[in-house]
């Protein structure tokens, strides 16, 4: 069988997407929350073990573990450096243990292998959970591996209410076995990866911990109060030979928590934070390298732990990061982010392998960063997860199927794991049934709604439900001025993104009218293309193509930022969503004109490949006819962004737009938004903090600026932006460019930023 590249190759579009950055939360307390599911069998013991605080229970007494006993036999010997090798179950058919689940959700499977005997050394055997190939047809006496025992840890998604893990022995004078298994839930926050951006995707796929280092510092065994059970190695043996490698340590409960907790604690304890790798005092350019030995036919996620330890003060410390030579981070300055030393920071990157580079190995580098202020480079911690593959084997190339299909004894429990799948789609149907006859008695609303452009499809109820995995809420990525926004992925393989009214709100059914009225009549590459909506009863849903990169204002300072947009990149962004607005504006196309009326970075949207595209007409209004200068109108909008004039005048144009997208600018050059209610009042608008720092002089830019753009953007490029963004921000609008204006300031800008090398960037 050959390995299929294609099919990788699309994964990988899919994969080389995620990067995220988390900043934690973290605290010196360790959690002691009891997961809701923690499963720790002895097999074929006869008495509880207690091995790294926890207990292992023997698998004959375990209620809510079943258990299959045919075939199996039990085998022991003192002879084991640990009691947890003591004794295994063996299977000469295959045979699973079933464990009832609480939590949906990851799940570590951790399993203890040592062959006690010559019969189970030589013997060859897969391991199936659920849908995920871990091991095939590992044996010891092939393996490569070089060790007398086995332990794997895996992390697993589960949906289900029992987690199948099924021993297969490959051949018939083959038999299976385990000595211990563990199988712990994670809290959701810290496999967030799905999170973000657009990965259902990564729900389908298992993963196994292949490195877990606490750089810098001794290897942490799991303690007492650790709930998880993870093991933290020291990073020496795979960080290649630099006399400028030094350990650092600081005192694990100075390790500050960030204000903004979207990650827990749990993510990793404070005692990875407190050590780490840095470079000695350098005068000169070096990095540290770890190389992993690693498969060239998997992906992998790597996270990396950061938390300044080293410096003295916020902003000294600029480092690079790559992973296989290729750029991760250039010039990360982790208290842009943290807002403080000391304060724990995440990133999750996916490997990218190219096909033609096959390679045997993983490298981690930190460079030290081109300026002068803070010549070092750290890391504290990383973690290192294989991907199972298009056959969601983490292994090798064959699927479960094949697995089950190799042996002819094995169909019986074949058919049992159908017929508990059978059960589970028995289930849902009578819950669908009861959803429909819920549905029905519910009614039908009255209102209407004319789908005056055949080219919108019509989506069912049913269809959106399936593609959200019913409004699931791991697939929540943001709200709309009417409606929560949902990610999705049609059957066809289309990713959307819907947006559900609320069909108790008056206003949510005007704004869901609203926007199908604009946005079927209008197309244009800077705009949201509506695919269709669904109206049925009291649901109503809009659908549209989805955008992956999210919104503007996540990039710009949202919580998971992925790497921060570089000057160019906001500058195409501000073009191509000035681009929108224009022809919104100016009705070309044969409509009239368009007032969006709720300009702002969150109504901003990217696609895949960063193009703008304006979002949320729930708001918008036809501009004034063209013997008026104005629409008179209640005051609509968003705090922070609404034009002063309009906002006085309750008199709309155009204009109002124009000063909207000046906040916007404001944001792009700022990095921060456009109301910030934490910080001191004469901080808190964007505008006027801003416009009074700088006022008449031009050199204070350099103190409001993205501090993630330093060493990035030109000077007189910034310039130019700051020029349109104070025209576009007038308080009377007559004074205000046009968006047609705006568009070719922004041009201007980008090709001072891209064709004057000569010029000093900040
Ligand atoms: C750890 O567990 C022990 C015993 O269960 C308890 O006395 C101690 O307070 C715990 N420590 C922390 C930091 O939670
Ligand atoms: C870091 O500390 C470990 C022991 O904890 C030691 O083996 C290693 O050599 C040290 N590395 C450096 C670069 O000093
Ligand atoms: C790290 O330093 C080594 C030795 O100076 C160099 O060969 C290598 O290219 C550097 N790696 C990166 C990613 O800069």
């Amino acid at each position: 069988m050959t390995f299929d590249r294609s099919k990788m190759r699309n994964l990988e579009f899919y994969y080389s997407l995620i990067l995220l950055l988390f900043i934690i939360h973290s605290s010196c307390s360790t959690s002691t929350d009891a997961p809701l599911d923690s499963y720790f069998i002895a097999c074929g013991s006869s008495n509880n073990i207690t091995h790294l605080h926890r207990t292992f229970v023997p698998d004959s007494q375990q209620p809510s573990v079943t258990f299959d006993s045919e075939h199996s036999d039990i085998i022991n010997s003192s002879r084991t450096f640990s009691p947890i090798y003591q004794s295994a179950r063996t299977f000469s058919t295959s045979a699973s243990y079933n464990f009832d689940m609480n939590h949906k959700g990851w799940h570590f499977v951790r399993l203890y292998f040592y062959p006690l005997s010559k019969t189970l050394a030589s013997a060859s055997f897969s391991v199936v959970a659920g849908s995920y190939v871990l091991l095939d047809r590992f044996s010891f006496n092939t393996s490569k591996h070089n060790s007398t025992y086995l332990f794997k840890e895996f992390v697993i998604y589960v949906s289900t209410d029992i987690l199948i893990l099924t021993f297969v022995p490959f051949r018939d004078s083959d038999v299976a076995f385990a000595n211990a298994i563990e199988v712990v839930s994670i809290p959701d926050k810290i496999f967030s990866f799905g999170h973000t951006l657009s990965f259902p995707k990564l729900k389908d796929t298992a993963l196994e911990t292949m490195y877990r280092l606490n750089m810098g510092g001794h290897s942490l065994v799991p303690s007492q109060n650790s709930t998880l059970f993870r093991v933290w190695e020291e990073d020496d043996k795979y960080l290649q030979p630099n006399p400028l490698a030094s350990n650092i340590s600081g005192n694990p409960f100075s390790i500050k928590s960030s204000s903004n907790d979207f990650v827990s604690s749990e993510v990793a304890p404070a005692d990875v934070y407190a050590t780490a790798k840095a470079l000695k005092n350098i005068l000169s350019k070096s990095n540290l390298t770890w190389v992993f030995p690693a498969s060239p036919n998997f992906k992998y996620i790597l996270r990396m732990h950061f938390c300044d330890i080293i410096s003295k003060s916020r902003n000294s410390l600029f480092f690079n990061v790559y992973v296989n030579s290729e750029v991760v981070m250039k010039n990360l300055n982790l208290s842009a982010f943290t807002y403080d030393i000391g304060v724990p920071y995440v990133i999750d990157y996916v490997t990218n392998n190219t096909s033609e580079e096959d390679s045997d190995n993983l490298s981690v580098t930190v460079e030290a960063g081109g300026l002068e202020q803070g010549l070092n480079a750290i890391l504290n911690g990383l973690e290192i997860l294989k991907m199972s593959n298009d056959v969601r084997n983490l292994d090798g190339l064959s699927s479960v199927d094949d697995i089950f299909s190799k042996s002819d004894r094995n169909i019986p429990r074949v058919a049992l794991i159908i017929s508990s799948c059978g059960m589970a789609a028995l289930l849902l149907f009578a819950c669908v049934i009861y959803y429909f006859y819920g549905r029905i008695r519910a009614g039908k609303s009255n209102i209407t709604l004319s789908n005056n452009e055949g080219r919108l499809r019509i989506f069912t109820f049913e269809e959106i439900q399936k593609a959200t995995n019913n409004f699931d809420k791991s697939y929540h990525v943001g709200n709309g001025g009417f409606g929560k926004v949902f990610m999705g992925q049609l059957k066809d393989g289309t990713m959307i993104a819907t947006k559900k009214a609320n069909p108790q709100s008056n206003q949510g059914i005007a704004e869901f009218q609203n926007e199908i009225k604009f946005l079927s009549k209008l197309r244009h590459q800077n705009l949201v293309s509506l695919l269709g909506y669904c109206y049925e009863d009291n649901q109503m849903v809009l659908v549209y193509a989805y955008m992956v990169n999210g919104s503007l204002d996540d990039l710009l300072y949202g919580k998971n930022v992925v790497v921060p947009l570089s000057w160019r990149q906001r500058l195409e962004i501000c073009i191509g969503a000035a681009t929108g607005l224009h022809y919104l504006h100016t009705g070309t196309g044969g409509c009239q004109s368009i007032i969006h009326r709720d300009v702002k970075a969150a109504n901003i949207l990217l696609d895949e490949n960063l193009v703008a595209k304006v979002s949320d007409f729930g708001i918008s209004r036809s501009g004034p006819s063209s013997d008026k200068s104005h629409v008179t109108t209640v005051v609509k909008g968003s705090f922070g962004y609404l034009d002063p004039e309009y906002f006085r005048t309750q008199r709309l144009t155009e204009k109002s737009d124009v000063y909207s997208f000046g906040i916007v600018l404001l944001e792009v050059l700022c990095g921060r938004p456009a109301l910030n209610r934490a910080l001191p009042v004469e901080a808190k608008n964007l505008a006027n903090w801003a416009l009074r720092k700088v006022e008449n002089d031009e050199s204070s830019l350099e103190e409001i600026i993205d501090a993630r753009l330093i060493g990035d953007a030109k000077r007189e490029s910034v310039k130019k932006v700051w020029e349109v963004a104070k025209m576009c921000l007038e308080g009377k609008r007559i004074k205000r460019p046009t968006m047609g204006y705006v568009m070719s300031g922004l041009q201007d800008a980008l090709h001072l930023h891209l064709h004057t090398e000569a010029l000093a960037s900040y």
